[in-house]
């Protein structure tokens, strides 16, 4: 199968960005090691990260040309403020998990409202960048059992 890995806007400065709270390894260790996880378990991994919310919309209507089965998203600051990237994944219809590396319940109150998580099949937050392999994990079961 195919999961499309999506990342949103300052998430390209991971490993710099603000290390107490988003870790040391940044966005290229993690994309490699999912790809690599993929690779092991028989399916592709395809990853992308833009700042543009255009970018992402116009990203999550390619994946349903490209047959992609599952999107794993961490959509950064989008998270509390995209309709536009909400409608876009239920306009495509592709199941998704929504993923942050940190607790954003543990932050400012404006962390606390997600645009996706009614949507999701389901959440991960707060398990530094783990939770990407964790979200993976996840999503190859979902789409083993389709
Ligand atoms: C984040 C949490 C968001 O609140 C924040 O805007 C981010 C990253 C996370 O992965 O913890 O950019 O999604």
């Amino acid at each position: 199968a195919s999961i499309l890995v999506l990342n949103g806007p300052n998430l390209n400065l991971l490993g710099t960005r603000e290390p107490d709270i988003y870790g040391a390894d940044t966005l290229d260790d993690v994309s490699q090691r999912l790809i690599h996880q993929g690779q092991t378990a028989g399916h592709h991994v395809l990853t992308f990260q833009s700042n543009a919310e255009y970018e992402l919309i116009e990203r999550i209507h390619e994946a349903k040309g490209e047959d992609i089965d599952f999107i794993i998203i961490n959509p950064a600051a989008f998270t509390h403020t995209s309709v536009a990237l909400r409608d876009a994944l239920l306009g495509v219809a592709i199941p998704f998990i929504e993923l942050h590396i940190s607790n954003v319940h543990q932050r400012e109150a404006f962390r606390h409202h997600s645009y996706f998580s009614d949507v999701a099949v389901g959440v991960i937050c707060g398990l530094g960048v783990q939770g990407y392999d964790l979200a993976l994990q996840a999503a190859i079961q979902q789409v083993e059992r389709a």
